[in-house]
């Protein structure tokens, strides 16, 4: 198989044994800074459209990936599908999201049990009504593993939507005309025990479960959206650190 257009790389570049398991970050800057500060024998594979990969092994000697998402759904669905066609069979997202409960604290985790997928790209998958569910097995060792390691963590269904903004109710934007059926969402979420927004996980999931590999989701909370709509870039640090660690201490199981 030759080279996916978009990722940038085949099979033939992933080695032997080759991974199956991959570390996927919207930012193309975290899938480097996992694969330089936690990986050995890095090779970067490809920095296609920013679309960063990188082959390394984890401290118990499997090789693994480093790979970016993209910003939003599409972005995901297209790095994933190619993912999966040079044979990655497990996906943990390591990102970065907002709390909407006030007991998931900025600088903590938030591992995803399943999403409420509000994402067009999901359509083009599954429909709308189809389970947007993680690995079990995947999400629980996520959560042995943060306990294990004493990081704070709250375990629950993620909002997944398209927007940053509109979609995350912010009204502290360029739009000034928040449609009426976003007036109030996070309050509603709020009440359905929803814990947190990001972008990705919704559409991973169902992908995850037409595509039949396994998939999971920890976000480290940069914004604590029962107080205020900006993400605080203090706490990033902290928050995207604790999601690392979790994960590859899960990609070290499973991998
Ligand atoms: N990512 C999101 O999608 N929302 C936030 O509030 C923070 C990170």
């Amino acid at each position: 198989m030759a080279r996916l257009y978009h990722i940038g790389f085949g099979p033939e570049d992933l080695g032997s044994p080759p991974p199956t398991l991959a570390l996927l970050s919207g930012d193309p800057h975290r899938a480097a800074q996992i694969a330089h500060t936690r990986l050995t024998q890095v090779r970067a594979l490809s920095e296609n459209r920013g679309l960063n990969s990188y082959l390394g092994l984890l401290p118990n000697g499997r090789p693994v990936l480093s790979a970016t998402s993209g910003m939003g759904a599409p972005s995901l669905s297209i790095v994933v599908n190619e993912l999966v066609q040079v044979g990655i069979r497990t996906i943990i997202r390591v990102g970065t999201c907002g709390s909407i409960q006030e007991s998931l604290t900025l600088g903590s985790v938030a591992i995803s049990k399943a999403a409420l997928c509000r994402q067009g790209a999901a359509n083009d998958i599954a429909p709308p009504e189809y389970p947007a569910s993680a690995d079990p097995f995947l999400t629980v060792a996520l959560v042995e593993a943060a306990q294990r390691l004493g990081i704070p963590y709250a375990l629950g269904i993620t909002a997944s939507v398209d927007t940053f903004y509109e979609g995350q109710e912010r009204t502290d934007s360029a739009n000034p005309h928040l449609l009426r059926f976003l007036q109030g969402i996070t309050e509603e979420y709020r009440r359905l025990g929803v814990i947190n927004y990001e972008m990705e996980a919704g559409t991973l999931f169902k992908m995850g479960n037409v595509y039949g590999f396994a998939a999971a989701c920890i976000c480290g909370v940069i914004a604590q959206r029962t107080k205020a709509e900006k993400p605080i870039l203090e706490a990033k640090d902290q928050a995207v650190q604790r999601a690392v660690e979790v994960a590859l201490a899960v990609a070290e199981r499973f991998a």
